[in-house]
């Protein structure tokens, strides 16, 4: 019999158990401030890449690449709550933390990337990454590849246009956004081999515009199809349009807010799996462990270029504890060898996941590198009819078995597998095994 697992995770001793604060969380948030699961449980505390409810169950969670090094990582809590003593401020002051932190990010990139912007998002680094394209080449339109998703502020939401976060997102575009195909190998227009004609016909929409005398600012993609549930670009395919962007004058941005900082395992950057080089790194989530923190590293001469656009201010980005917490989580990556953890964990993980696809026909395939995978679960292998019922049903069973799993991608039939990068290999089995049964007795 288990005890009072009050102490355990922060709580009072013997919290009920059906209280009433998912209902106030419905009165007093947003709608479309969504949580989890119709009936979520509430989670208190967590460890590492465990979960831990009100009730003391422990929970795997697969899902959370922003708790990047796990759950209440001690240094990462140590760094931060020692800064807090002693002194946490707008980044318009001077103190130590924020250049060698500055420094720090700068060196994980290619040489030339000597300047950097901090934010506290994925959304304010991807729009500040716009804006700063704007504004160093002085034009207004901006590529961006269809079915992806790269924040809720303004210009960030006018570059997304994944249908599963806004059905109406493709008819709503300002004119300055110009898309090209979802280059997914799987699923999209282009399917195998053929995939490779992706990259010419985006190159076609980029000359397009310049010759209509419209050059673009730039092209925004993710370096590694994060929204599609993980797959691989195309060989070659950043390369290729990349270097048609610069050839009318424009700059490459890499948003790397999901996939970059060592989640790909063999790549501590997604544009390297590419062998393509951006001129603009948009990155967040797991350079914060959890803490929101957002960077934006960029050449000089293109950062000193955005006061033709106007005034940069971000209060707390780079402040005194987030640059601690940020240089707690590289230390961690770097100490602790997760990057090679992804690598190898992941690469385990994925090899047990194609082998289930040969027992259950719904796997349609396995997407991803490291410990950024995706399972995709199609009703046909050759309609790829997408089982997306099926997908929320398993993973509203996963819940039950003891594993946080979510659904991706523009059908929402897509695993988005993406763990602190500290999971075990122990860990995975439980995932896999957990799978497996849902798969075998029914969801
Ligand atoms: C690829 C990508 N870019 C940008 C963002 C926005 O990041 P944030 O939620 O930190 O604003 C997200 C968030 O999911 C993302 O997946």
């Amino acid at each position: 019999m288990a005890g009072d697992p009050g102490a355990a995770i922060g709580v009072p001793a013997e919290t009920p158990v059906d209280d009433d604060v998912l209902a106030r969380r419905h009165e007093v948030l947003a709608e479309v401030q969504e949580h989890y699961y119709a009936a979520p449980p509430r989670i208190e505390r967590g460890w590492r890449e465990h979960l831990i409810d009100v009730n003391g169950r422990v929970y795997l969670d697969m899902v959370n690449n922003v708790a990047s090094v796990g759950h209440a990582h001690p240094r990462v809590v140590e760094a931060g709550s020692r800064q807090m003593h002693l002194l946490n401020t707008n980044s318009r002051f001077h103190y130590r933390a924020i250049t060698d932190y500055a420094d720090r990010i700068a060196a994980t990139l290619p040489e030339g990337f000597d300047t950097v912007f901090f934010v506290n998002s994925g959304s304010e680094a991807t729009d500040l990454a716009i804006r700063l394209a704007m504004a160093a080449t002085g034009r207004p339109d901006i590529v961006a590849m269809r079915e992806a998703y790269h924040g809720w502020t303004y210009a960030s939401d006018a570059v997304s246009t994944s249908i599963a976060d806004n059905p109406h997102a493709l008819s709503t575009r300002p004119d300055w956004v110009h898309t090209v195909d979802a280059a997914n190998s799987y699923r999209g227009k282009h399917r195998g081999a053929d995939a490779e004609k992706y990259a010419p016909e985006a190159v076609a929409v980029i000359d397009e515009l310049a010759a209509s005398g419209r050059p673009p600012a730039g092209m925004i993609a993710e370096t590694y199809f994060g929204n599609a549930g993980g797959v691989a670009l195309p060989e070659g395919y950043l390369g290729a349009v990349y270097a048609a962007i610069r050839r009318h004058g424009g700059l490459a941005i890499a948003d790397e807010v999901q996939v970059g900082y060592g989640r790909l395992g063999e790549w501590f950057w997604g544009f390297q799996q590419q062998g393509a080089v951006p001129d603009i790194v948009a990155v967040a989530k797991s350079i914060g462990g959890g803490h929101p923190l957002g960077a934006v590293v960029t050449r000089r001469e293109i950062a000193d270029r955005y006061r033709t656009g106007g005034y940069f201010f971000s209060s707390t980005g780079g402040s005194p504890v987030s640059s601690v917490i940020g240089m707690a989580v590289l230390d961690v990556i770097e100490q602790e060898g997760l990057q090679e953890n992804a690598r190898v964990v992941g690469a385990h993980l994925k090899r047990r996941l194609e082998e289930l696809g040969k027992k259950h026909d719904l796997i349609g395939t396995v997407h991803g590198s490291g410990l950024y995978l995706g399972v995709e679960f199609v009703r046909d292998r050759e309609t790829l009819e997408p089982a997306t019922t099926e997908t929320a049903a398993i993973c509203d069973r996963l819940l039950e078995l003891g594993v946080i799993m979510q659904p991706t991608g523009d059908h929402q039939n897509v695993l988005k597998i993406k763990p602190p990068l500290v999971v075990t290999r122990a860990s995975v089995d439980v995932f896999v095994d957990a799978l497996d049964r849902v798969l075998t007795t029914g969801y």
